[in-house]
């Protein structure tokens, strides 16, 4: 192998330019376990030679001489199948040709290597070039492309991929996860066939309400936890996605990630560049746990905000109050979050609108002043007496959004998204915000800005958004409303950059009416974000392991509320334990036996949470498989693990075989102790005390299901290196 270029001595590790047996040149991005070669033809275009596992010797990528699959193959040319990019130039030629121009590896760090690929017509001033940043110890990639131009007039942008990928294997599995309103994430996983399987969104706000950006794709066989090839991805967008997983009659699939193409064609004007938002993936040949391991690394290291900094137990009075409630009521519970032993009171919707108050969710929405009969002291008092009864506070914010009965409504009518000569389309009864409009932007982050400038005790904020966009027209777009839900999430990104250059530290959690809007292109600038309204314990098993294969737990708000009303307060905390903790429910409904428990339970998950928060997530047994749910975290120096189980709706004389342990050490001993026991609630293991090598309970496993089970109880237990 001929080395043509290499950057510093580490980076012989993470990326090279090399040549391969033809004398083309070879770009290597790589990670720790991942490759992904690009080889420059001869005809100048740039090819995509392997993905997957990364070779033992660099050597044996020179034999690598693919020239098969075009990396980023453009429309109108002599390729058939679907392009990742498509323009239509200014005299009206439908067609792009991208030749290599130049590309440079830039370290940055010793974890990340950015690679820099420059492409170019050779007819027309249109250049695009490709990035990608190799993150080696996550074994993530990021891909993103940028489009500028030189025409005379705007270019037209048709379709424009983040990323495309080629995969040759005998068969695809794809998991892919669809919901609905409290009913997020549903996994479903299916053999692809030959033609092409979209998987995508056109809703605009609630990016993800009924298909999430998130995918796993199973090469050759399909995959499980441990086993098999699989490449994890998703797409960093807070709006329209597509992933085009399109097979041909040679077994060849071609993935193709992005923006959605429809209702998207943008206008690019000459000297601007367009960059589309980032793909990310992951590649593992040891399943699907490993592949949403890298991705949770990936995410606290990069993908969110201080994902390695701690969070807060919070109690919300969302379930509890709804929007009745007085500043009296409010300043009662924060004796409840005392009695709890949480850390930080957030006040949810309802506290706001003085001309139309908001007493339910009919008006009010965009009047962000205190009203004056619910919080005369406003929030200042609240923050006042917090501070005082030793809590934190935090708040609810729609800010993209408003309800037609509202003072905004009638000052602004030119400020809102909606087709003229149509009648206006509501869901929650309110309608979505301009964000395309810079007066808009400026409008939607002070909304932020004063709220913490009046209040600078102010610790969390809740952000929410409670529709999708239909009947979308932009009243500042004019001529370009082919733009609208593009330029409405640059807006948003906008707005947030802001807010986190003031207040980078600030903890927020991303919620959309529950799970709408959960991708790593918000969460960017969030702390955590809310997975869904339904805070049934059994139905959040099932959405929290949907998305525990994408984000790690310190992103998955949990609360124990009295959403269900059969399951025992202790099945309730187990559940919510596994994510981010927190509370929404009346505590003076529960029994003091049931404040016990809670309270023990929070100083459990105090001692424990840098397990759950940064360890490593193993799901043991899927309650897609089982009438049960097992998975442990287990923290770096395989010193500390906890494990969950929760069985389900189980049938009577319900049979589980023991359960094989995950990620110990097998040289050291544990002890196993369950903990969050409860009087009267009896436990199906009977081992806890007892004290076992990681060995054995990774080869032979444990009991966790002795004696008669009974449906929707729970363990947790923890595990100590003696
Ligand atoms: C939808 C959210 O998902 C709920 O938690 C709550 O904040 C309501 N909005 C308030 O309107």
């Amino acid at each position: 192998m001929r080395i043509l270029k290499t950057g510093i001595c580490a980076m012989l590790l993470f990326c090279c330019v090399f040549a391969n047996a033809q004398n083309e040149k070879q770009l290597i991005v790589q990670t720790k376990h991942v490759s992904l070669v690009l080889t420059v033809g001869k005809n100048n275009r740039v090819y995509q030679s392997y993905f997957g596992k990364r070779l033992l010797n660099n050597a044996d990528y020179a034999r690598l001489n693919s020239t098969k699959h075009e990396a980023y193959i453009t429309g109108g040319m002599e390729d058939q199948f679907e392009p990742a990019i498509k323009v239509t130039h200014t005299d009206g030629n439908p067609s792009l040709e991208l030749n290599y121009v130049s590309s440079s590896s830039n370290p940055s760090g010793e974890d990340m290597t950015e690679t820099v690929i420059n492409l170019k017509d050779p007819k027309y001033p249109v250049e695009v070039v490709l990035h990608y940043q190799a993150f080696a110890q996550e074994d993530v990639i990021k891909a993103w492309t940028e489009i500028k131009h030189g025409e005379k007039s705007p270019l037209l942008l048709n379709n424009y991929a983040s990323a495309m990928l080629h995969f040759d294997a005998k068969k695809y599995w794809l998991t892919h996860f669809h919901g609905d309103w409290a009913l997020e994430m549903k996994m479903q996983e299916d053999e692809l066939t030959t033609g092409n399987k979209i998987i995508d969104s056109k809703l605009g706000t609630r990016a993800d309400m009924y298909e999430a950006p998130l995918f796993m794709l199973a090469l050759n066989k399909q995959a499980d936890e441990t086993s098999g090839e699989v490449v994890a991805g998703s797409l960093a967008w807070t709006g329209n996605f597509q992933f085009q997983f399109e097979m041909d009659e040679h077994n060849s699939l071609r993935l193709i990630s992005g923006i959605n193409p429809v209702a998207s064609e943008y206008h690019l004007d000459a000297g601007k560049t367009f960059t589309t938002p980032a793909f990310i993936f992951t590649y593992s040949n040891e399943g699907k746990g490993q592949a949403s391991r890298n991705l949770h690394k990936w995410a606290r290291n990069y993908g969110i905000v201080d994902g390695n900094k701690s969070r807060m137990t919070l109690y919300n009075n969302w379930e509890t109050t709804d929007m009745k409630f007085d500043q009296n009521l409010l300043v009662g519970l924060f004796d409840d979050v005392n009695k709890l032993g949480a850390d930080l009171f957030l006040l949810d919707d309802g506290w706001f609108g003085n001309k139309y108050p908001r007493n339910n969710d009919k008006a009010g929405l965009g009047d962000w002043q205190e009203n004056k009969a619910k919080l005369p002291g406003n929030i200042e008092y609240l923050v006042k007496q917090a501070e005082a009864k030793g809590i934190k506070f935090g708040i609810w914010l729609e800010p993209e959004m408003v309800n037609p009965k509202s003072e905004l409504y009638e000052k602004h009518p030119d400020w809102i998204l909606k087709l003229p000569n149509r009648d206006e389309n509501y869901q929650r009864n309110q309608l979505v915000l301009d964000l395309t409009n810079p007066r808009v932007q400026d409008y939607v982050y002070s909304i932020v800005d004063n709220m913490m400038t009046n209040n600078p005790g102010i610790a969390y904020i809740k952000w929410d958004c409670n529709r999708t966009m239909s009947n979308t027209y932009s009243p500042y777009l004019k001529d370009r409303q082919s733009q609208v839900y593009v330029d409405y999430t640059l807006g948003l990104y906008h707005v947030l950059d802001k807010v986190r250059a003031k207040y980078p530290h600030l903890l927020m959690m991303l919620c959309s009416g529950g799970g709408g809007r959960t991708e790593y292109g918000a969460l960017k600038y969030f702390t955590e974000f809310w997975p869904s309204d339904n805070t049934d314990p059994l139905e959040r098993v099932f959405i929290q392991w949907g998305y525990s294969n994408f984000f790690p737990s310190i992103t998955i708000s949990a609360h124990v509320t009295q959403w269900s009303k059969t399951a025992t307060i202790k099945y309730r905390t187990d559940v919510a334990m596994m994510g981010r903790l927190g509370y929404d429910l009346s505590i003076k409904k529960l029994t003091d036996a049931e404040v016990q428990f809670s309270k023990q339970a929070i100083k459990n998950y105090n001692r424990l949470n840098s397990v759950i928060w940064y360890g490593d997530l193993y799901r043991l047994i899927s309650p897609y498989e089982e009438d049960r749910a097992v998975l442990m975290y287990v923290n770096d120096a395989k010193s500390k693990a906890v494990l969950f189980n929760y069985f389900l709706n189980t049938r009577y004389k319900a049979q589980f075989n023991v359960v094989k342990l995950q990620g110990l050490d097998p040289q050291k001993n544990y002890k196993i102790e369950e903990i969050n026991l409860m009087d009267g609630i009896k436990s199906n293991f009977n081992d806890s005390g007892k004290i076992y090598s990681g060995d054995y309970l990774m080869t032979v496993g444990l009991n966790l299901s002795a004696g008669k089970i009974i449906p929707q109880t729970s363990n947790v237990i923890e595990i100590t290196q003696q």
